[in-house]
């Protein structure tokens, strides 16, 4: 009697754990990003024309990537959450990529020729917020990949997080993205915490130090500068936002863009360092939902120059190489492709 009620009693629990079981051991669908011209690479090819974005759900209406195929970038940056996995089963985060490579209207995007290159926030990395606690971020980490078609065998694969480099374009007119990630090695907030992990600092300074381009592009899924809002941000981390503006007022570029999402909504912010040097931050965020209701007063930015955009948007930047001197537009784009936020800045020597 006493082991029928004990058999009884742990039915449930086997049946959970069987169901607990069966849902970790699903495979992640393999994923077929070949639909990518070629896997990203660098190259010396003359860069004009970059559009970036972030913030994408697999399960809504995806129209801005139609006008991103009539504009034809000669490169795209996914700037974090190009879905909302939000699981720590791998294989809903991969089940989500795929259906993301499969959407018609990125998948034309893809075949326009553009090169697709780029990194996470939270929710593509898994979870909301999280950082190096999450458990499952090497699963997550070879996802991503796949899904910007890293090769198998790249050395990116084998780090400590997806932070990488690229370069583009000839000798004298060449631009360094560099491509930062928020999530691998995070610390949960606070005033001493770190943000990048000693690995990903050591390569950061290395790459910020050598000056091998005219402009240099540094992509954050959160955002840098913004330091008066109440939602995640660098300055959460007021030690590490504090040595990362340090190390780019001490690097070589004279010109600096950062470029950042997580928002849903769309901003310029600008510093101006004591050294003299200005620091110029994009945000473009929420291409397929977006922050409708935000106001100054709910987001406030003290360093914002123009206008707080709340219409689902995409970011470009277009390089005039032949002006003189040479200069960028800083852009901020709607469905109707109209520059709803444009900022000329000239490129120094
Ligand atoms: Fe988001």
């Amino acid at each position: 009697m006493l082991n029928r009620l004990v058999l009884w009693l742990a039915l449930p629990w086997f049946l959970g754990a069987c169901t607990h079981a069966t849902d970790t051991q699903r495979p992640p669908v393999a994923l077929d990003a070949s639909a990518t011209r070629v896997p990203p690479k660098e190259s010396p090819e003359l860069l004009q024309s970059i559009a970036f974005g972030s913030c994408n759900k697999v399960d809504l209406p995806q129209p801005l990537f139609r006008q991103l195929a009539l504009e034809k970038p000669q490169l795209w940056i996914w700037t974090g959450d190009v879905i909302y996995g939000d699981s720590r089963d791998p294989a809903v985060l991969s089940q989500k990529y795929a259906a993301q490579l499969q959407q018609p209207d990125y998948a034309s995007f893809l075949a326009s020729g553009v090169q697709v290159i780029g990194t996470w926030d939270d929710h593509d990395y898994g979870e909301k917020n999280s950082g190096r606690e999450y458990p499952t971020r090497a699963a997550s980490m070879q996802l991503f990949l796949d899904f910007v078609n890293e090769p198998k065998n790249s050395p990116r694969r084998q780090q400590s997080g997806i932070y990488t480099r690229y370069r583009f374009g000839p000798e004298g007119k060449r631009v360094k993205v560099l491509l930062t990630d928020n999530r691998y090695n995070r610390d949960s907030p606070g005033a001493q915490a770190d943000i990048l992990g000693a690995e990903q600092w050591q390569w950061l300074e290395k790459e910020m130090l050598t000056q091998d381009a005219e402009l240099l592009l540094l992509v954050s899924g959160t955002q840098v500068l913004p330091a008066d809002h109440r939602y995640e941000k660098w300055a959460d981390w007021p030690a590490a936002r504090q040595r990362l503006i340090d190390l780019l007022a001490r690097a070589p570029y004279p010109n600096i863009i950062i470029i950042s999402g997580d928002r849903h909504l769309a901003e310029l912010s600008k510093l101006d360092l004591p050294s003299g040097k200005t620091l110029w931050e994009i945000t473009s965020s929420g291409l397929t939902h977006s922050y409708q209701e935000a106001t100054d007063a709910v987001s406030p930015n003290s360093l914002r120059v123009g206008p707080l955009l709340t219409r689902l948007n995409y970011g470009m930047l277009q390089i005039d190489w032949k002006s003189s001197p040479p200069a960028v537009s800083l852009e901020v784009r709607d469905i109707n492709r109209a520059p709803i936020l444009q900022q000329k800045v000239p490129l120094a020597r």
